[in-house]
């Protein structure tokens, strides 16, 4: 390509290399573990052993006398700290060490600080309590179990279901179990804490600083502004970073008792009790229809699993209102208070597992029918939100089905189970439906062109792998009309304008939003000095009249007339310029559309092995409509590494309880399986449809509908392979023999 041509090419939208990627690949880049202060001490956890009853005494004397400690808390002598924020997942974990009530195997109920890690940890191992246990509740369908019933109305009913399934020409029933998975990002998660009068320093593995500095705020009564949150580099989140946890409220409790700074970096083991996991569920389909397969009921109902003290809110039915065009419909979803370890939103929340039952039950009637799965999902389609009328703002939903036909070579599957083969393999053609709601929250930006004529663009967001470090800084260069390189993008500090969670798929959007008004800010800013001076090229242009290339603002048109920013400053004797910017999510009303969010469809080949119901996953192919793509490199990352994640979800992923003791078993990558480089085939991810019209951006969302979708198609091609409807996730081997 000739230097003319790159320079035109738009910057967005193009699959630009990670700008953190060497950092990341050099080991250069800090993560929340490899902070340290000076003067710093080290904590370790002391977690429960029963999963129900109360604490009697605890014996920390062995522990305090141990080498190095410098101080135990325990709920005996621990300060007691306010609860956190109620935020869109739900209200905060509750503050730790606050009683001696025990709700699960694995809670923390000391924390020791020594001089060193291992003196910590030797110490914590010393530290004993003794207990008055009961029984603890581990089954999500025992009767004796709370229901936190629909807190946020989500349950939806609509039309008459009773009737519509009394005159269905076809109805089915089936119940669909998903397991507790657990996020394991590869960074375990870290928290440096650091109190300087009534002043706080944290740097902590979370996906969303400004919510850890509200919660720390509360939780010591402190202005918001004393307090800092500071997370560069997350190293892995998956929905684990949402929330200040109970560990990091502990470490920063234990830094202002103690009067050092304290940092705790939670073992693999620890990662599944102490930063939430994915809830498992019971989901119960009953399905009504025509006999050429129009929709007629959806009734899905779901019991959730959650623990005894939080709330978090994760309804696995709620998609099915929307998915599809059908007048009867009810979603309702339970959640059932049981004694483990507080789950959280775990990629695709909800959707992952709500899809996967009605995807499959989908799948089910089309061979109850005799017709083809894609054709089912074609007849039942819908270009208008089916809640309220209104058109989506873009859904690309049947390009997504026919060039994923296409491109799989759907035509050729025979659709009678068994009946495709390669040898001893039995083969199997699945697919499925995908979609994630849209999500945004407010944001914030500040931009600012330096003397030298760089830009730097800040916000307190973070970059949980996602690219938006790279991305904001594609968004700020070409409204800047800067070249990539003259742009830096910096977040993970709390001091920086608000940003919204990396979470919910919705952050590239929302923030993307703020970094364009910041930027179109501050080029008018510029273009208003340079309009006043009778000097200037730009004098009597009208700001709305200008554009910007190469780090110069000139006429639209007109790049001879301009004049650069590098130039305006130095005339008005100024160092730099700052605009701030912000978003406000779209308000579905005033657009008169119902916001789209993202959709897809997968196309699975899975390989089963006829003698020994080895399951292999030979191809996928994800077509999505993602809106308008930013990165075309990093969105591609994003649906392979979610489409992993579905693999993973769909084979391995079972954090296994035991029932009696409420402990769990399989606590380490050992014995946790996750999907490798040997279980994932070459993934074929193509995208389309248009910009979106509902967002500022033209954006949907494009991280969890990688994952949304890949389970199901994954059980329908093993339906189609064997012959045998696996209703259960993960799906193991001896399902199949
Ligand atoms: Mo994601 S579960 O919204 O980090």
């Amino acid at each position: 390509m000739s230097t003319v041509e790159s320079r035109r090419r738009p910057l967005v939208g193009a699959g630009v290399n990670r700008v953190d990627g060497p950092r990341k690949v050099t080991g250069t880049a800090p993560y929340p573990m490899d902070f340290s202060v000076p003067g710093q001490a080290y904590g370790a956890l002391v977690q429960s052993t029963i999963a129900a009853g109360r604490i009697v005494r605890m014996h920390t004397e062995a522990a305090e006398r141990a080498p190095g400690v410098i101080g135990v808390l325990t709920h005996e002598n621990a300060p007691r700290v306010g609860t956190g924020p109620v935020t869109v997942l739900g209200a905060s974990p509750p503050a730790p060490l606050r009683n001696d009530r025990i709700v699960h195997h694995g809670q923390h109920i000391a924390f020791v600080v020594a001089e060193t890690p291992e003196q910590a940890g030797a110490a914590a191992r010393l530290v004993r309590a003794d207990y008055e246990a009961t029984e603890p509740l581990l089954d999500l369908q025992d009767p004796r179990a709370e229901h936190l019933v629909d807190p946020w109305g989500m349950d939806t009913s609509r039309g008459d279901t009773a009737a519509a399934m009394a005159s269905a020409e076809v109805t089915l029933r089936a119940t669909y179990t998903t397991a507790d998975n657990t996020h394991n990002p590869l960074g375990l998660f870290a928290t440096l804490a650091a109190w300087e009068g009534d002043t706080l320093t944290v740097h902590d593995t979370s996906q969303w600083p400004s919510m850890v500095r509200t919660s720390l705020a509360m939780a010591f009564g402190i202005p918001e502004s004393s307090v800092r949150v500071l997370v560069p580099y997350v190293g892995g989140g998956f929905g684990a970073g949402l929330r200040a946890w109970p560990h990091v409220i502990l470490t920063a409790m234990a830094a202002r008792v103690l009067r050092r700074p304290v940092k705790l970096v939670l073992t693999r083991p620890q990662m599944f009790t102490s930063v939430g996991h994915r809830p498992s569920g019971v989901q119960w389909l009953r399905v009504g229809a025509t006999r050429d397969g129009e929709l007629l009921v959806l009734n899905h109902r779901s019991l959730i699993s959650l623990s005894m003290e939080d709330n978090d809110y994760e309804p696995f039915a709620s998609a099915t209102a929307f998915a599809y065009r059908c007048p009867n419909v009810i979603t309702q979803d339970r959640q059932a208070r049981i004694n483990i370890a507080v789950p959280t939103s775990m990629r695709a929340p909800a959707e992952a597992q709500g899809n996967f039952a009605l995807e499959s039950a989908l799948d089910e009637l089309a061979y109850t029918l005799g017709m083809d799965p894609v054709e089912l999902r074609l007849r039942n389609h819908t270009d208008v939100d089916p809640r309220n009328g209104l058109p989506w703002s873009g859904k690309a939903l049947l390009e997504c089905y026919e060039v994923g036909a296409r491109r799989f070579g759907w035509s050729r599957r025979n659709p009678r189970p068994r009946s495709m083969r390669d040898g001893n393999w039995l083969v199997g053609y699945g697919m499925a439906s995908a979609l994630f709601p849209y999500f945004a929250q407010p944001c914030a930006a500040q931009a600012t062109v330096r003397g030298d004529g760089s830009a730097l663009v800040r916000s307190a967001a973070t970059d949980i792998g996602t690219g938006t470090y790279t991305v904001m800084a594609q968004l700020a260069a070409e409204e800047l009309g800067l070249p990539l390189d003259m742009v830096r993008f910096d977040l993970g500090d709390s001091d920086m304008p608000n940003s919204m969670m990396a979470g919910g798929s919705g952050l590239t959007g929302a923030l993307g939003n703020a970094v364009h008004d910041a930027c179109r800010r501050l080029v008018r800013s510029f273009t208003e000095l340079a309009w006043a001076s009778p000097e200037s090229p730009l004098r009597g242009v009208p700001p709305d009249d200008v554009q910007c290339t190469g780090g110069t603002i000139h006429p639209v048109g007109r790049p001879d007339l301009g004049e650069s920013y590098v130039e305006i400053l130095a005339r008005h004797e100024l160092s730099e310029l700052t605009a701030n910017g912000k978003s406000s999510p779209p308000v579905p009303e005033e657009l008169g559309m119902s916001l789209a969010g993202a959709y897809g469809a997968k196309f699975v080949e899975v390989r089963v092995d006829a003698d020994l119901g080895l399951l292999r996953v030979a191809r996928v192919v994800s077509v999505i409509d993602g809106g308008r793509i930013l990165n075309e490199k990093t969105a591609r990352s994003q649906i392979i590494g979610g489409t992993v994640g579905g693999i993973g979800m769909t084979l391995f992923e079972d954090t296994v309880t035991d029932p009696h003791t409420g402990r769990i078993a399989n606590a380490t990558f050992g014995d946790y399986l996750v999907a490798v480089n040997a279980d994932v085939p070459e993934l074929d991810v193509v995208f389309v449809g248009e910009p979106d019209r509902g967002t500022a951006t033209g954006t949907k969302g494009v991280g969890e509908v990688g994952l949304v979708g890949i389970a199901p198609a994954i059980a329908n091609a093993v339906y189609h392979a064997t012959g045998k409807r696996i209703r259960q996730l993960p799906i193991t081997l001896d399902a199949l023999l």
